[in-house]
Parts: structure tokens; sequence; C-alpha cells
């Protein structure tokens, strides 16, 4: 998720942007620049990699006097981390930093090409730039153009815009993606987040969707659809670590709350109105592919076997999963018809590069699922799909597991659409699912509260069994993972109807059942399963949109005709009971004992 800061006034701008950009780097990013306009001068630097490239490159400039400026930390999305593709983009005399995707972007790059507009980067990023400069060199009106600009795009953006045309303005609009403004006096400040400008800014104005304007002369002109509007600031919080997590206790609960956004991020582009395009892969890729092996740890390989389900069903590919670290080992039989997919959140997985590099070395196509665009796996694959989840900080993974089992459905789905095995109405069906998704992702407040009072009754016990069956026991696996990491209980997943053939042996009144049982699918077998558990006394909290009359606890979902809704509105509830154990029990949410964000060690 790429990071935004803009200031106007007449303080040195380059320590400013630098402090900024340094304050947004737990939002995640491959690169960064600046662009400054002062006395007529302008200024722009830009690095790969970490912030010191930057203040490196900088070190001779110090900006003086009056200017406007703007800074950017980018997380790859369109195009490799490179400088050219790095923020701000430039046109003839104007520079954009932008956080968001411009879904039109193809569109409105090809008329501009048509108009012999030449474009230097892969980035969606660079048409508002050129963009703004048609409109400008038609109206001879900055403000014109820049409205002119903001009504032709489509998708998620904050952007700010800084012209020679107009040297004492930032020009900005916000739409899906967040900014807001800090005032100091006559200072402005514009940023992604609170932390870069606190200390800096004492007032601050979180914009809306839907908001756009321009700050002049220490002044903010706010506009929306509706015309110009007024506005009244807030005092701005003063306590950094705290705005870092948006307020809430633990980043992994902010993970939590994120989930419902970042989803709309992880689909852009990519879930058209009649397709799943992912612009990524090449149909090469998938020639004379028989089958899909997928490798993976931990939390990946638990979306990696929700998948298996999915391509066999939709895709109707064979589809094995394995563990990367077992894999290494047991002299697997390769075949060249094989596409082997990886998928890490982090990309550095050591067991998981190993197995990449194995199939490689054994002549297999390969492709990755990765949230971090340029680590070892992305480089080391034949093709990558990003799942666009922003930085994760809480150890304990939550909204990468989330993304990546929508990037593995939206795959199964494109995968269907090339073998032709999929019939129009059901892929329309869904396309409609995947839409509904972020919906199902919201934490509603009755939802949380529940959870926290229901956590007091699971803080001893000899064991919890997450149970349930088909997509729903890789949930109930993750479900227990998440449980364990932070609460340090002992928890498994288990498929439900595995549990006769031993483990029922367990069940007692201390024996922790949480039963995941959807109505769209196999509501009945799943029933049966935990009735049999329930007649040995087990405690059971069931989760389901059907209540169930023998559970001693019952979180009521919703009901959906889709499994995939389902499976994403139980997630949420396993991690929020997950959470609110650990917290009951004192532990460290985001660092938990033990583990390490990235293991890249075997
Ligand atoms: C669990 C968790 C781990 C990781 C595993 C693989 O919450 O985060 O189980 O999923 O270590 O890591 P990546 O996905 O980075 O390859």
């Amino acid at each position: 998720m790429c990071g935004i800061i803009g200031y106007l006034g007449k303080n040195e701008k380059k320590e400013i942007l630098l402090d900024g950009l340094q304050e947004l780097e737990y939002r995640g990013y491959d690169s960064a620049g600046i662009a400054i306009i002062e006395n007529k001068k302008l200024k722009n630097f830009k690095a790969v990699g970490r912030l010191k490239n930057l203040r490196e490159k900088t070190k001779d400039y110090l900006s003086e006097g009056f200017g406007v400026s703007i800074g950017h930390t980018r997380w790859a999305t369109h195009g490799k981390p490179t400088e050219l593709n790095a923020h701000p983009h430039m046109g003839a005399y104007s520079f954009v930093v932008h956080n968001g995707i411009i879904e039109n972007y193809q569109e409105l790059k090809k008329e501009l090409q048509a108009q012999g507009v030449n474009f230097l980067s892969q980035t969606d990023t660079e048409t508002i730039v050129h963009l703004f400069e048609k409109n400008h060199d038609m109206s001879n009106n900055t403000w014109q153009a820049f409205q002119t600009t903001l009504s032709k795009l489509e998708g998620a953006y904050a952007t700010l815009l800084i012209t020679e045309a107009d040297e004492e303005s930032i020009y900005f609009a916000k739409n899906g993606s967040p900014m807001l403004i800090g005032f100091d006096g006559e200072d402005i400040y514009f940023a992604s987040s609170d932390t870069p400008i606190i200390g800096k800014a004492t007032e601050v104005y979180y914009l809306e969707d839907g908001e756009f304007g321009y700050a002049k002369d220490g002044k903010i002109y706010l506009f929306d659809a509706n015309g110009e509007k007024a506005f009244s600031t807030q005092a701005l919080a003063t306590d950094k670590a705290m705005a870092q997590k948006d307020g809430y206790r633990f980043f992994m609960e902010k993970e939590i709350y994120e989930q419902g956004q970042v989803m709309n991020d992880t689909m852009m582009g990519r879930v058209l109105d009649d397709k799943i395009d992912l612009e990524e892969l090449d149909l090469n890729l998938f020639e004379n592919i028989t089958n899909i092996k997928i490798c993976a740890c931990g939390t990946s390989y638990h979306s990696a076997l929700s998948a298996s389900y999915l391509f066999e069903r939709i895709s109707k590919i064979p589809c094995q999963i394995e563990i990367a670290s077992e894999f290494r080992y047991k002299e697997p039989l390769l075949r060249e018809d094989t596409l082997f997919i990886t998928i890490s959140q982090s990309g550095e997985t050591a067991d998981t590069l190993e197995a990449l590099k194995m199939a490689k070395r054994a002549g297999l196509k390969s492709l990755s699922i990765c949230n971090v665009d340029n680590s070892s796996i992305v480089r080391e694959s034949d093709a990558s799909i990003l799942t666009r989840a922003g930085i994760e900080k809480g150890v304990a993974s939550t909204k990468a597991f989330a993304t990546q089992t929508m990037v593995l459905w939206m795959l199964a789905i494109y995968v269907a659409q090339a073998k032709k095995t999929i019939s129009s109405e059901l892929l329309e069906q869904e396309l409609q699912a995947m839409r509904e998704t972020p919906k199902a992702l919201i934490v509603n407040d009755k939802l949380h509260a529940k959870m926290t009072r229901l956590s007091k009754r699971y803080l001893h016990g000899h064991g919890f069994f997450f149970i349930g069956r088909d997509i729903f026991y890789p949930l109930a696996l993750e479900g227990a993972l998440k449980l364990k990491e932070i609460s340090y209980l002992h928890a498994e997943g288990y498929p439900s109807g595995e549990m006769k053939h031993g483990p029922i042996a367990l069940a007692d009144a201390e024996l922790f059942t949480i039963a995941l049982m959807p109505k769209s699918l196999h509501y009945e077998k799943i029933k049966s399963n935990v009735e049999e558990l329930c007649a040995r006394d087990v405690t059971l909290l069931a989760i389901s949109p059907e209540p169930f009359e023998l559970a001693d606890d019952y979180v009521q979902t919703t009901y959906n005709s889709h499994p995939m809704l389902e499976f994403f509105e139980m997630m949420v509830i396993t991690q929020l009971l997950a959470l609110e154990i650990s917290v009951r029990l004192g532990n460290d949410v985001d660092m938990p004992r033990n583990l390490a964000k990235s293991v890249t060690v075997e």
C-alpha cells in the first residue's frame, strides 16, 4: 500500500517529505520519490529500495523559501519496482503522486498515446499527469483541467498534483484510498495517515471519498459533487504508535478490520463485469499444462488447500497440495505438464523458495502468489500475482490469508475460462459472489462485542478442535493455527467427518469444539458429525446461519447462497475469537513468543 505526503509552506521541504515518508514505511514500499517546486525551480528525485537510498540521492539538496512539494512510497502493483515506475510521475511541467488503482488506465493511456503522448513508466498513475496536461493545454486553466481529469478516472485513488502552471497550489482528490490534510497556521500538509504529520500539524481534516480541491495561500478549497463545501478540522493525535494502529489496540486487530478494504484492492481491475482478467499472466503459461501443484507453508498452505477444492471443482484440473518443507525431501516425481504454484505472504520463506527452485530445475513452469513484489520467490518465478494486502505487521497472518484465498479463487475461475469448463451462468454467480466479498468481511461492533464476551469461556480446557468439511476444513486448520499462535492453547483443525476415526476419543466437556457449519455446503453432513460429538458432551461453539440447539454457544452468520461468502464471514469470526482469547490471557498479540514474521531458515 503506497504512502503519500505533501507540504505547502515556507519550511525546508526535503526533510519534511523524507521524514514523512519514513513514518509511512510501515505501509510497505519498494521505491520512493519526491518533487518540489519553489522559486520557479522544479526538483525531482527517485530511488528504488529503502528510503536511505533516496536520502543519499538528495543529500546535497535543500529547498529554500515558499514552495509546494509531494512525496510517495510505492508498493508495486502495475509494473516492477524501478525508478521509472516510482512516483512522482512527470509530465512536461507537472508531477503527480497516487495511491490506489486507476481501473480504466489502459483505455486512457491508449487515447493519450494516440494523441502523441509518450509514456515513461508502466504505471496506471502516469495517465493522470498526462491527462491533466492535455486538459490544461486546451483550457489554460489548472483548476478546470484538474476537475476534468478527475471526471475521467475510474477506480480508487488518493492523489496530489503540483504543476509549474500554478506554482503555489497543491491539487488533491480522494476516492477510496486514505488521505488527510494537516494544518499548522499557514502551513498545509497532506498524508495517507496521521503519523507523518504528528508533531508538525496541530489540526487535521480527514477527507471523505469523492472530495477534491486545492491548497493555496495557506487555505484549503474543498469540493464534492455538489460544489464547494465547508469543513471543520479536529485536533490531531499526539501519540505516533497509536496513530500507526489507527486507534486499534493491535496491528492484528487493525488488519482484521482492514480486510474488506484490501479485498477491493485485490480484486481491482481483475474482477470485471463478465470475466476475470489477470493481466500479469500470459495464457502461454497454461499451454500443455494438465495439472497443478501448489506448495506453501503455514497459513499460506491453508489457502492452498482451500484452493485445491476450487481448482478441481471449477477449473476441472487435477490439483495437489504440498507442504514445502515435506516436498523438498520426498524426492517428488515432477512432470513438465505440471504448473508449479507457490504461495507466500513474505516471498522469502526458505522452504517455499527451495521447493520452487527444485521445481524449476525439473523444468516446470512456475507461478507465485505473493504479497511482496521483487521478493525472492517473485523473482524466481516465471509469473506472479500480487495479493495487494499491504504490509502485514501482526505476526499472525490475517489479511494475507484472505487475499491469497481471493487470488486463488480468481485464478481458478481464470483457468476455467481458459479451459472453457465454466458455464456463463456459473461464471456470473462466481463474479457476483466475489463482488459481495468485501461486505462479508466487514466487522460489526455487535459481532466483535459478542466474541469478546464469548472468549472468557474458552481460556482453559484440554484443547480445541476446529472442524469443518470441504473448503471449511482448511478454514478450520487456519482457525486453529491462529488460536495456537497467539493464545498458546492447544488447538487442532480437523475434517469433521474424520473425528469418528480417532479424535472422538478425546471428547468430553473440557474439549472445546468450534464447528464451522455453513448452510450452503454439506450442512446435513456436518450437522451429523457435530451431533456425534455433542452426544459425547463436548463444549460446542457453533458458527452457522442456522440455529443449532445442541450448541453451548452460537454465533449466527448470514444466510448466503455462495460458500465462499460463508467462508470469509466465518474466517473473520475465528480471527476475532483468537484475538480476544489472547487479549484475555495477556499475551503479546502482535509478536507472539517464538514466532517470526518471515521464516528465512529451513
Ligand atoms: C501464520 C503465519 C505462518 C506463515 C508461514 C509462511 O499466521 O503467518 O504460518 O503463513 O510462515 O509464510 P509466508 O506466507 O511468508 O511464506
